[in-house]
């Protein structure tokens, strides 16, 4: 990147320009001078001045740009934080499809693969090995990066692989996407560049730390946190996260004429190499270069045994066909490329001893059992307790007390126990007994047959009635905004909420006086939940934790009643007449219906001025006849990236479709998401499917 020469010539040239008055001709020195710096600091990982020397150098130049309008170069560092960037993340097509890769699981595969590649490059008879690049495989967000005429000029994430979303003003917060690059000096005038959008571990960690002081749901994992940090709606909260990009590959490089410069460049090593010296952060280290199938498994292996050193976490190692001559001869097919695959990590486990069960009460009254755990360190996270779902679950694994047991993060997110040790057990050993009374309450437990879940069905047991305000309170019922777990757990332990219609009746004064709470959080408290006092029913029933009885049957209940309370006459055949009820529902809400103290809690809502009676939102959808997708049948997969998924569907549901949840012949539209998987193949299979872009889906529908 800077040769030795140049370097010392920038060092004398920072010392002289933080000791001096700076003017208008100092200009393009001192862009010259921070951009060396931030790439020591953010790709060369060795700043070689102090922080303090660097903002005041930063702060010159900011003002010297204020000062003279006509300093305005794009690929100035102030251009990393202008305030007024703002990103709304229009489509945009990427330059070649951006593909995913293929999966190996160990050294075998990895031969098969070189096997393979030898025949697709006629070499099966030839004893010379291939050079294969083997590189971690990030686990972020993957982006693509535009540069035109040594200018950064776009970024985009993976979208659905032809079509991504611009982030361009997030990616130029990134300290390490350089504003400009010398790709002149390889006769390259547009180059595409692909990478990982990524947060360093410790990072991380800081991340939500500061998170939960703050008392914001932390991230579950570094990929979340990056793919999130990718799309935020203000640039800064992007800057914040701390995100960095690797690169992991030159897609597209043309000269001024057009003509493709990647033959001339020879090898993705080299290209690698290329970007390295260009300024940009890629991962390259001695033994990544391997001469044959057999050092390039040995590397894998090497990534594999020291993932846990890495600063950034990695799922697995990715090898690839060095020579891009060879990677031409091996093609691609739709989904992934021959020349590249990845050889993916086991599932991280570790080994730690089954102290105890708890036996958590859920709002509907399910008991799950809970193991507690010594604490131990997984795959960045500490875990003390684990579900254990039921008590089948228990036997069909024999757990026992004091056992030392397997446990694995599963997709790297939730712990599951995979086995205990039979071999290290000592005879301290106990079997663990599932409680025939309600924990909380010590009603006796029951359970039906044909399920395996034990549940306290007492209306008025305490456990249950915390879970259900919990509940009642959260996005998915009454969306009361800020009303959270936290709350619901202070104001019951004062004793202010006893049941459901409390929370429609409390004292903000006293809220007021409790400590970290203060006039304003009240008041804003109780304007949420004045708000909330006028939802349409459907999302009141749904609040009230009826087993069973979820969004969807609330909705369908809802359009069929004017008032909540007329529930209490209803019978099976009036539920069951609605298409999609079944008896199992039915059953529930008239068990319900039936406790004298759920109708009374009910009534209290209503007195505290809850609305009970049906709204214009709980009205069936009136269709209009010439709706664009009228009598359509229609499936969403993949993550969309303009609209949740639930959005999508109510368009879905306007515009005349009906959403339905599998593939299959009576599928007429799939709307594809980003890393839309095996849905998209299926359907495409099929060859009766429309397939849509989520851009053609919105089109379509706004008319
Ligand atoms: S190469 C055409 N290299 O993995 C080559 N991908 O499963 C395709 N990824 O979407 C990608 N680290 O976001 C490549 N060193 C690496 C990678 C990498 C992470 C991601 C990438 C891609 C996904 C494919």
């Amino acid at each position: 990147m800077y040769s030795k020469k140049e370097e010392k010539e920038i060092l004398k040239l920072s010392d002289l320009l933080s000791s001096k008055a700076i003017s208008k001709e100092d200009y393009n020195d001192l862009i010259r001078v921070l951009q060396y710096h931030e790439w020591k600091y953010y790709i060369n990982n060795s700043p070689v001045i102090s922080d303090k020397n660097f903002d005041d150098l930063f702060k010159s130049l900011q003002t010297l740009e204020s000062e003279n309008s006509d300093l305005n170069r794009p690929d100035s560092p102030t251009q990393r934080v202008s305030s007024d960037l703002t990103s709304d993340f229009p489509s945009v097509a990427h330059l070649n499809p951006m593909l995913s890769l293929a999966n190996s699981y160990n050294g075998d595969d990895l031969k098969d693969f070189d096997t393979q590649i030898r025949k697709l490059c006629n070499m099966e008879s030839a004893t010379e090995k291939i050079d294969y690049f083997v590189e971690p495989k990030y686990d972020g967000g993957s982006v693509a990066l535009v540069y035109e005429n040594d200018l950064f000029i776009r970024a985009a994430t993976r979208g659905n692989g032809t079509q991504g979303e611009e982030m361009t003003a997030n990616a130029k917060v990134i300290p390490s996407v350089p504003l400009s690059a010398a790709f002149s000096k390889h006769d390259i005038y547009k180059a595409e560049l692909r990478g990982e959008a990524v947060i360093a571990k410790t990072i991380f960690n800081q991340n939500n730390t500061q998170r939960a002081k703050e008392g914001l749901a932390l991230f579950a994992n570094p990929r979340n946190a990056a793919t999130g940090g990718l799309r935020m709606k203000d640039p800064m909260e992007s800057k914040k996260r701390g995100l960095e990009i690797f690169i992991f590959q030159l897609a597209h490089a043309t000269d001024k004429d057009g003509k493709d410069v990647m033959p001339k460049l020879k090898s993705h090593s080299n290209s690698i190499l290329i970007l390295r010296d260009l300024g940009f952060k890629v991962a390259f280290e001695k033994d990544q270069l391997c001469h044959g199938i057999d050092d390039a498994i040995k590397s894998c292996q090497s990534w594999e045994t020291n993932r846990e050193q890495f600063l950034y976490e990695i799922d697995g190692a990715v090898v690839k066909v060095d020579s891009f001559a060879k990677q031409e001869l091996s093609g691609s097919t739709q989904h992934h490329p021959r020349w590249a695959i990845a050889f993916k990590f086991k599932a991280k486990q570790a080994h730690t001893k089954l102290l105890e069960v708890e036996y958590q009460v859920g709002k509907t009254g399910a008991i799950t059992p809970v193991a507690k755990v010594e604490p131990v360190h997984l795959a960045g996270v500490t875990v003390s307790s684990i579900s254990l779902h039921n008590e089948e679950f228990i036997s069909q694994k024999d757990l026992r007390i004091n056992d030392t047991i397997i446990i694995e993060r599963a997709g790297d997110v939730i712990p599951y126990v995979v086995k205990s040790i039979a071999d290290r057990r000592t005879g301290i050993e106990s079997p663990i007994e599932f409680p025939k009374h309600c924990p909380s309450c010590n009603y006796t437990l029951e359970k039906t047959s044909d399920q395996a879940t034990w549940r306290c069905h007492n209306p008025i047991c305490e456990a249950q009635q915390l879970q259900r305000m919990i509940y009642h309170v959260s996005k998915d019922a009454m969306n009361i905004d800020g009303f959270g777990k936290s709350y619901i757990e202070t104001f019951y332990k004062k004793g202010w909420l006893k049941d459901l219609s409390d929370i429609y009746n409390l004292d903000y004064k006293a809220i007021a006086l409790l400590e970290g709470f203060g006039v304003k959080s009240a008041t804003k408290l109780e304007k949420n939940i004045t708000l909330a006092k006028q939802n349409p029913i459907h999302r009141l029933l749904n609040s009230l934790s009826i087993h069973h009885l979820g969004r969807k049957a609330s909705k369908l209940i809802a359009q069929e009643i004017s008032h909540v309370l007329d529930l209490r006459r209803w019978t099976t055949e009036n539920f069951t007449e609605i298409k999609d009820i079944g008896p199992i529902v039915a059953e529930n809400v008239i068990a319900y219906f039936m406790v004298p103290e759920n109708v009374a809690i009910l009534e209290k809502m209503e007195a505290h001025g809850v609305n009970l009676k049906q709204t214009e939102q709980d009205k069936p959808r009136v269709i209009n006849a010439d709706a664009p997708l009228i009598g359509k049948t229609i499936l969403f997969t993949g993550s969309l990236q303009t609209m949740s998924r639930k959005v999508a569907q109510a368009k879905a549901e306007t515009a005349g479709a009906k959403n339905i949840s599998a593939v299959s012949s009576n599928l007429n539209i799939l709307v594809v998401g980003e890393k839309a998987g095996s849905k998209l193949k299926k359907a495409q299979a099929l060859g009766t499917v429309e397939i849509l872009t989520e851009e053609a889906f919105n089109k379509l529908v706004e008319g």
